[in-house]
């Protein structure tokens, strides 16, 4: 595609509007995160997520070898934080405030939801990588005003609409 048609495509991608995650991981006891907005519930029973992670991304090596992660749904105070994992070269971890779940990942407070996952299969696709993630534990955070992406701009959820 040349670069007109990568700009159509992608602000077309962009008209989907979506939840914003912070997705978590340990690698040799180093903590590793970025901000996604490719997350997505699969199955019910038994309980699977997927989430994609470009092939551009620093994280990228470190969340194809990795078997557990948390994904943290992010509330729409946390933009701050969201910026923060989504920007290459800097110590995303640096003067955070986070804990260590029982498999070592970090556990990052305010989300609206954190699910505990392991990854059950991980699909090339084009740029980018699918991975698809067993739910092994659930914590309920707080409130209910998550944080929404929409055509590149934070957003957050608007009235309820009859239907
Ligand atoms: C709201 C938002 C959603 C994002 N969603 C994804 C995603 O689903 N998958 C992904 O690989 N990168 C995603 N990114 C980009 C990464 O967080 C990160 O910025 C990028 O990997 C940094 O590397 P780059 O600048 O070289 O692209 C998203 C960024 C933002 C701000």
């Amino acid at each position: 595609m040349d670069s007109h048609e990568l700009e159509n495509t992608r602000i077309a991608f962009s008209k989907f509007a979506t939840g914003v995650c912070i997705v978590t991981a340990a690698v040799d006891g180093k903590p590793v995160g970025m901000t996604v907005s490719s997350f997505n519930s699969v199955s019910l029973d038994p309980p699977l997520v997927l989430w994609s992670v470009g092939k551009h991304a620093p994280e990228y090596a470190a969340f194809c070898g990795v078997k557990n992660y948390v994904v943290h749904i992010l509330s729409s105070d946390q933009i701050a934080l969201s910026n923060r994992f989504a920007t290459p070269g800097i110590d995303k971890f640096d003067s955070l405030d986070y804990e260590l779940s029982g498999q070592n990942v970090p556990l990052i407070a305010g989300a609206i939801t954190r699910f505990h996952c392991s990854t059950v299969h991980n699909y090339p696709a084009g740029d980018h990588n699918i991975l698809v993630g067993s739910v092994d534990e659930i914590e309920q955070g707080r409130g209910e005003s998550p944080l929404i992406y929409y055509c590149s701009d934070y957003r957050s959820v608007g009235e309820a609409i009859a239907g």
